[in-house]
């Protein structure tokens, strides 16, 4: 198995970053609400879940980069961490603040974080890296402001379990999803992006080993639904310069 980013997630390729943060800019909005009905709402049980593999304790910084409009941050934040939900869509960012007035949001790419060497406990990604041209780099920069011993919690789409699934979701993700898309947005372009991120992007093993090369040691992956999603977690090594 080619245990690297496939070559369409790699950057320069379609993911332009300002085309990409323009459109979640119009799909902002109407996010939350699109996520729920095209995941049938099974979003919220891996939100769940994702809380749980990240354990927040109260009183830890935690970072939420890629938060978008800030859901995946609000139960990091109920647990009593003092979060900071990061993004460089202003759309996103503007739909976070009136939703969540009590969340701090920052402006801010992933591949350039503007925060300081290891001045987060944990550093999450939900549904995000699969959106950012260079994930790798965005990796190595999450690693950058991650303390020794901190923890990091990626969830995202990812490759199903089994050859018949896998066939079914191609079928969803190509037709049902931008299907939907058309019906519920006004930029059925967005959904199709959708789809070919998620056809393109590492399935669990790739992504795992990827993770692992960017300086983040104790790599494992859970599957949540059949692998439809996955959360990857790994630690910070204690000796990382
Ligand atoms: C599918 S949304 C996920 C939002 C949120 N984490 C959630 O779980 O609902 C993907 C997010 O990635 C953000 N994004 C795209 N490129 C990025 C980059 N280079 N750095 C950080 N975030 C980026 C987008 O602005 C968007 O808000």
């Amino acid at each position: 198995m080619n245990e690297r980013m496939p070559e369409a997630t790699r950057p320069g390729l379609d993911r332009q970053p300002a085309a990409v943060t323009a459109m979640f800019d119009r799909v902002a909005p109407r996010y939350d609400l699109l996520n729920l009905v095209m995941t049938g709402g099974y979003v919220t049980r891996w939100r769940r879940a994702v809380t749980a593999a990240i354990a927040p304790q109260p009183g830890e910084r935690i970072l939420d980069v890629a938060a978008g409009t800030g859901t995946s941050a609000v139960p990091l934040e109920r647990a009593g961490a003092e979060v900071v939900a990061s993004d460089p869509s202003p759309g996103m960012l503007a739909a976070g603040r009136r939703r969540h007035p009590h969340l701090t949001f920052a402006n801010a790419d992933a591949l350039d974080l503007p925060f300081a060497d290891a001045s987060f406990d944990a550093v999450t990604i939900s549904f995000g890296l699969r959106n950012i041209g260079d994930a790798e780099r965005a990796l190595r920069e999450i690693a950058r402001v991650c303390r020794p011993g901190g923890r990091l919690v990626i969830c995202e789409l990812s490759t199903p379990t089994t050859p018949l699934l896998r066939a079914g979701h191609r079928a969803v993700v190509q037709r049902l999803l931008p299907a939907l898309g058309r019906l519920a947005s006004a930029d059925p372009p967005a959904y199709r992006y959708l789809a070919e991120t998620v056809l393109t992007w590492a399935d669990q093993r790739a992504l795992a080993a990827v993770i692992r090369e960017c300086g983040w040691h104790d790599v494992e992956y859970r599957n949540l639904s059949r692998g439809v999603v996955a959360i990857h977690r790994g630690t910070r090594p204690m000796d990382a310069a």
